[in-house]
């Protein structure tokens, strides 16, 4: 039977592969047709783009001095403007329509690290898919997304908009969006072209600080920050975004082994490659241009196909100065006609000279309703919940609690809640976390609202009022964490703490008998060293979309048990920062009892919360945990098992988490790495077996030459619940 199967896999291979290979053939033919017939100024248009509608831009347009739009987003003004370039540009060559949507074109998803926390890749690509859906009905083409930056530091604003510091994680969460955005093919009327962006090593940027140098080795660029990605790219990413940051003295807007290199020699990749925002015009800043005619040539010649926006005050880069480069013989027509093939095939491969307008009759006819998308943001917004800490399992709140205080503006207003990187936000669709908690609360029990305090401001003359309505309550629950600006591109901070007033605050409340529950909204892991010592339950609830409201409520009523996990580590203080599970053991590990070994004088190693952390109101127990390999050889796969119990009172999520170390290697390695993990929902009293297989791709590092290889030796296997409470077993390869 089996034989039977694989021939026929075979034969479907053999059938459909000249079809396949006809299909970008064909596209390639009419990219060469349609190169012969522009001329010059047609083909530096294509590699333009402009940011909304200028005063000359129907004319830029009409001419074929553009080939992209960022910023439009409905589809009667999309059509407005590609009806100019279909019907009176000479080549009817289609515009490709862009935006940046994050986390929800008009419905609202959690922010990508809160989605990342589900530990959810098929819930993941469920968002995802749903924004590309709306975002694709409004004329949307090409989508500024996913963000797959790797970041280790919390003070980077733009830490909100990636899946953590986790490579594997990371690329997990790369590929679920990307299939979400792209689907199979991103001709489909409900797909856009996804990008993935910023190439490369953006989050790793100095001192937590946007747009900051970036120095690292080749190394660490390799195993840490390009694996999402090659993940991407592997996924079929129709284009990648080049980031602002120089890295180890190259602007990656200008940096040929990365964008040449790398991304075409060595990992084929044939979409588009853009630049961030007139990141071509900031080699002149980057001092790695003498000029803007300078940096065109750098741009073009290592690989940058278009020009996001020229800078808004002295325009573009790439239209002015091509043609002087030419001209000058500083580049050659086959290095612009390279770069417009890759713009023209991603048109093709969009269907946008076949369909350039929204297919409006397939939204008619496959409508997903509100309630539909809805359905979906709350599942997602209550698995990104994470339950940092649960006292004397205070929470879930008991139903017949008579009184319950909710204190702070954050719980009130429909802003904070939705997160920086909104593209079409529809603030009627979602609910406060006040309006959600007093929905869910039983007949019976009231509910009091005071605001306290506000994280924009220092103002403390709420307090008294607040803390009057705590002491009237059984339980209150303080909503702290960051006013949404404090996140996102351009906001790093420097001091982490919760902002302004609100730690004052809760130390006031946690003085009064009521207990107190602190559930945060925030973009970023956040020092809340006393919270966390003295405030008996805290929830991680980041940015949670439209849903939030509804998704806050239904975890603290207890309708859904928390089950996220942290896809970023918490450090205690900023002076820990750069802090990571995956850390190197270093010569003198550190140790309690020996002052010369690698530690701080004054706080411990460890962070506030680890990577992978979160808890639930239930309780598991992992047993009967075994390593088995048939023939204990390098080149075998390695048959994980482990018993997961649920011991508590409620069924639940558990994210069992396998991990690995190499204990001795010709580089040295990491004290353990994520290699994979599975998300299990558990019945109380009940037990499941869960499996995994380590193969030796897993096991694979970058040698000295930095080629992939794999070494006999000793490992480690672990796993848990999170990156710290483990169970391990040692296993010798040969
Ligand atoms: C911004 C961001 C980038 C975004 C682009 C277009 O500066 O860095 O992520 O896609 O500009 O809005």
């Amino acid at each position: 039977m089996k034989n039977i199967i694989i021939k026929l896999i075979l034969l479907i291979i053999i059938i459909f592969t000249p079809y396949l290979q006809g299909q970008s053939l064909a596209v390639e033919q009419k990219i060469d047709s349609l190169l012969l017939k522009m001329t010059l100024d047609e083909k530096i248009g294509q590699l333009v783009q402009s940011v909304g509608i200028k005063e000359n831009t129907i004319e830029d347009i009409r001419s074929g001095k553009i080939g992209s739009i960022l910023g439009i987003k409905s589809a009667d003004e999309v059509s407005k403007f590609q009806k100019i370039a279909i019907e009176e540009s000479r080549l009817k060559i289609p515009l490709i329509f862009a935006n940046d949507v994050i986390h929800g074109f008009s419905t609202t998803f959690p922010i990508p690290l809160a989605e990342a926390s589900s530990w959810n890749p098929e819930l993941v690509k469920k968002s995802a898919s749903i924004a590309a859906y709306e975002a694709a009905s409004e004329g949307t083409k090409w989508n500024y997304a996913p963000m797959v930056d790797i970041s280790r530091d919390p003070r980077w604003g733009r830490i909100m908009e990636g899946s953590g510091e986790d490579p594997y994680l990371g690329s997990v969460m790369a590929i679920a969006r990307i299939e979400g955005f792209q689907g199979d093919d991103f001709s489909h009327p409900s797909k856009v072209v996804a990008t993935a962006k910023h190439f490369v090593a953006y989050g790793a940027a100095e001192a937590g600080r946007d747009y900051n140098s970036v120095d690292i080795s080749e190394r660490r660029l390799r195993e840490i920050y390009l694996p999402p990605f090659l993940s991407a790219v592997n996924s079929e990413v129709g284009s990648i975004m080049s980031a602002f940051n120089d890295i180890n003295g190259i602007p990656a807007s200008a940096n040929k082994f990365i964008l040449t290199e790398i991304l075409r020699d060595e990992w084929k990749f044939k979409g588009t490659v853009i630049t961030d925002y007139n990141s071509v015009g900031e080699l002149v800043y980057h001092g790695f241009a003498k000029d803007k005619k300078e940096a065109a040539l750098k741009g073009l010649t290592a690989g940058i196909d278009i020009d996001m926006v020229g800078d808004t005050i002295d325009g573009d880069v790439y239209s002015p100065h091509l043609k002087e480069l030419l001209e000058d013989n500083l580049i050659d027509i086959s290095s612009i006609d390279k770069a417009v093939r890759n713009v023209l095939r991603m048109k093709f491969n969009a269907g946008l000279f076949e369909k350039p307008y929204v297919d409006s009759t397939y939204f008619v006819e496959n409508n997903i309703s509100q309630d539909a998308k809805n359905k979906i943001a709350l599942q997602m917004a209550k698995e990104s919940i994470v339950l940092l800490k649960n006292d004397n399992n205070l929470l879930p709140l008991n139903k017949k609690t008579k009184k319950i205080a909710v204190i702070g503006s954050m719980a009130e207003n429909e802003y904070d809640q939705l997160g920086a990187w909104t593209c079409k936000p529809n603030y009627k669709n979602g609910i406060s976390a006040l309006e959600g908690i007093r929905e869910l609360a039983k007949e019976g029990t009231e509910v009091l609202f005071a605001r306290g305090f506000d994280p924009r401001s220092n103002d403390k003359s709420g307090f008294e009022e607040a803390l009057s309505v705590i002491s009237q309550a059984n339980v209150a629950v303080v909503f702290a964490g960051e006013n949404w600006e404090l996140s996102g591109e351009a906001a790093s901070r420097t001091d982490i703490n919760l902002p302004g007033v609100q730690l004052e605050f809760i130390k006031r409340a946690q003085e009064l008998e009521t207990p107190i529950i602190v559930v945060l909204m925030n973009g970023r892991p956040l020092t809340i060293n006393w919270s966390s010592q003295n405030i008996p339950a805290i929830l991680e609830a980041w940015y949670l979309g439209d849903m939030s409201g509804k998704a806050i409520a239904s975890v603290l009523f207890g309708e859904y048990n928390p089950s996220g996990k942290l896809p970023i580590t918490f450090p205690r203080s900023v002076g820990q920062i750069p802090i990571y599970y995956n850390a190197k053991s270093t010569g003198r590990p550190a140790r309690e009892d020996v002052k010369w070994s690698s530690k701080y004088l004054d706080s411990p190693n460890t962070p506030l919360y680890p990577f992978g952390f979160g808890l639930s109101y239930t309780q598991f127990k992992y047993s009967n945990f075994s390593v088995n390999t048939s023939s204990n050889s390098i080149s075998d796969s390695i048959i994980v098992t482990v018993d997961v119990t649920n011991i508590g009172k409620y069924a639940g999520e558990e994210v069992v988490q396998l991990y690995i170390q190499d204990l001795f290697a010709s580089v040295t390695r990491p004290i353990k790495e994520l290699k994979s993990f599975k998300k299990i929902k558990i019945d109380v009293g009940k037990t499941e077996t869960i499996k995994f297989i380590v193969t030796p791709s897993m096991l694979s590092f970058y040698g000295i030459d930095m080629k992939k290889i794999i070494e006999p030796g000793e490992f480690k296997i672990f796993v848990g619940g999170n990156s710290t409470d483990l169970l391990s077993e040692s296993i010798i390869l040969n």
